[in-house]
């Protein structure tokens, strides 16, 4: 059994780097839009009993499961699975942790590298006296969109990129403790610093006060004022499940990979459930604070419902921070694009380290190196990402590695733990070392409940109806007219439904289906390329271990 040399400094280094893990511009930038679009009020109530039946169970089994196979001496998915029983595929389930992480990072770091381009023009005063057209148009010019061409890019945008992905690597480099710790140690102290002005600022705001219509209040309303017919809706659960899985990083491999430098009898219960709920403060009371309710006062909720969507957070933000006056516009633009970029460096961390351990455990290759393979790999497979944004390859990446992925894994691995490995045994990980009793109820919960509502989430998506109509997709079905899947949903995507001209090229010019298509083959090679380095990586251990 190998011998584990790196463990997490202290108790704090720890949660904040797992808290760090999690808060990401997940929170900021994914959080108010899935809330907006899903009806605001509507979203809370499925929203906070995904995290309570799938999010909390799902931390307990990833921290457990990490902390199990750290101690054989795994620190990412493929090994950490194949301790938990017999069965030879259980290894070859681990290409997702380590296919996720890898792909999420290559996309992820991109956006990571606009909000240290926008901290730069928030300095410089680029945005002073620009209205929103003109901001809007700047993000265009700053990503190189709106051309028309299917290539786009622009040179600040890749230079803020490599610096970006440079600087996760040296962290990286410098291993779990002295880097990834150290990096949340700063990183998160800011964010909260940064997060907490801006809330302050978004709370006072009164209508009439600096051009503002609308009082804070009308956004947080709009929010918090619960609705209880989304409780009968498919569409809102799904989207809120899928905010829990991506914000709390679960389903990915990557706690299961901060969880292996846990030593033997830490405890899992209280710091998971500390990483988590720093986590959903961060999103539901920061989060929910900035983006929403200041757009709100100065565009109104209609403008906010029609326009919302992640990009927000650049294309409209620096213009509304100008209403402050320049000063308080440019400690504004600072700490908004200074707080995502620290959640996005210490989440992006975390997706390399899983791949880094992979290359590390299995192919004896030293930290220094396996983080320069990291980078090259990251920068290969960022490139269709970044160049063909505009034509939907990102749009791919984060449906196939962030978002379907996710689902799939969580589902095998909480089988897997919970009824290969077997449920008692579960039980047993999860609460060694605990500094608190967990509710027996939850050793329910983790059997039954999770994994039904796991299966309900990846049937619920890959059925999913056209424009989330439920009722009247069985109507449809029933009266023969078959059922209208969503563009969004896994047969919908696989079959690229809703496009009418479906070809490849056309006047010799490659369309967004031919690069859809072709960023889907790519994904899939990657994926493919991960089980077959897992495939060699076992084969390579039985034989050594066989000639000892
Ligand atoms: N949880 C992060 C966020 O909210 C995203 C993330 C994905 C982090 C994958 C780590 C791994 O932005």
């Amino acid at each position: 059994m190998a011998i584990q040399k790196e463990h997490w400094g202290s108790r704090l280094g720890l949660i904040l780097a797992m808290a760090g893990n999690a808060v990401g511009l997940g929170n900021f930038l994914r959080f108010p839009a899935q809330a907006v679009q899903n009806g605001g009020g509507a979203f809370i109530i499925p929203y906070i009993v995904s995290f309570v039946l799938m999010g909390i169970p799902l931390l307990w089994i990833e921290w457990s499961m990490g902390r199990f196979g750290g101690q054989f001496g795994h620190h990412s998915a493929p090994g950490m699975l194949k301790e938990l029983g017999k069965q030879r595929w259980l290894k070859y389930f681990g290409i997702f942790g380590i296919f996720t992480n890898l792909a999420i990072m290559s996309y992820y770091a991109y956006i990571e590298s606009w909000t240290l381009g926008y901290v730069w023009h928030s300095i410089s005063g680029t945005f002073s006296g620009m209205d929103m057209h003109q901001v809007s148009s700047y993000f265009d010019s700053y990503l190189g969109t709106g051309t028309g061409t299917i290539i786009n890019f622009s040179e600040q945008a890749i230079l803020f990129f490599l610096i970006t992905l440079a600087l996760n690597i040296w962290v990286l480099s410098r291993g779990v403790n002295k880097g990834i710790e150290m990096a949340a140690k700063i990183g998160m102290p800011l964010l909260f610093i940064f997060a907490i002005l801006l809330t302050v600022r978004a709370l006072t705001l009164d209508a009439g006060e600096n051009g503002a219509i609308n009082n804070a209040s009308v956004g947080l309303n709009f929010l918090w004022y619960p609705n209880f017919d989304s409780l009968y809706n498919p569409k809102v659960w799904l989207a809120a499940a899928g905010q829990v899985f991506f914000t709390l990083s679960v389903g990915m491999g990557c706690i299961q990979c901060y969880a292996a430098y846990l030593k033997k009898n830490d405890d899992i219960a209280l710091n998971s459930l500390a990483a988590g709920f720093t986590n959903e403060f961060v999103e539901i009371v920061l989060g929910a604070s900035i983006i929403v309710p200041i757009a709100v006062s100065y565009l109104g909720l209609d403008w906010i419902q029609a326009n919302v969507g992640f990009e927000m957070g650049f294309r409209t933000m620096p213009t509304l921070f100008q209403n402050w006056g320049p000063i308080l516009a440019t400690i504004a633009g600072l700490s908004w694009f200074g707080l995502l970029f620290f959640a996005g460096v210490t989440s992006s961390l975390a997706m390399g380290q899983p791949v880094m351990a992979f290359m590390e455990d299995s192919f004896k290759i030293k930290r220094g190196a396996s983080s320069l393979i990291l980078g090259v790999l990251v920068l290969l497979l960022s490139a269709p990402a970044v160049l063909f944004y505009e034509a939907g390859a990102f749009g791919e990446y984060d449906y196939w590695a962030g978002t379907f992925s996710l689902v799939v894994f969580a589902l095998g691995e909480t089988i897997i733990f919970v009824w290969i490995f077997g449920s008692n045994k579960a039980w047993k990980e999860i609460n060694r070392g605990a500094d608190v009793k967990i509710p027996v109820f939850f050793k329910f919960v983790i059997k039954y409940i999770t994994p039904v509502f796991l299966i309900a989430v990846f049937v619920g998506s890959t059925i999913k109806p056209l424009g989330g109509e439920w009722g009247n997709a069985f109507y449809s079905l029933v009266t023969g007219e078959g059922w209208p899947f969503a563009p969004d949903s896994l047969i919908g995507m696989i079959f690229n439904t809703g496009v009418s001209d479906k070809r490849w090229f056309i006047d010799g010019l490659p369309t967004t289906i031919f690069i859809k298509d072709a960023t889907r083959l790519l994904l899939l090679a990657v994926f493919m390329g991960v089980g077959v380095a897992i495939h060699i990586a076992f084969k390579k251990k039985t034989r050594r271990k066989r000639t000892r």
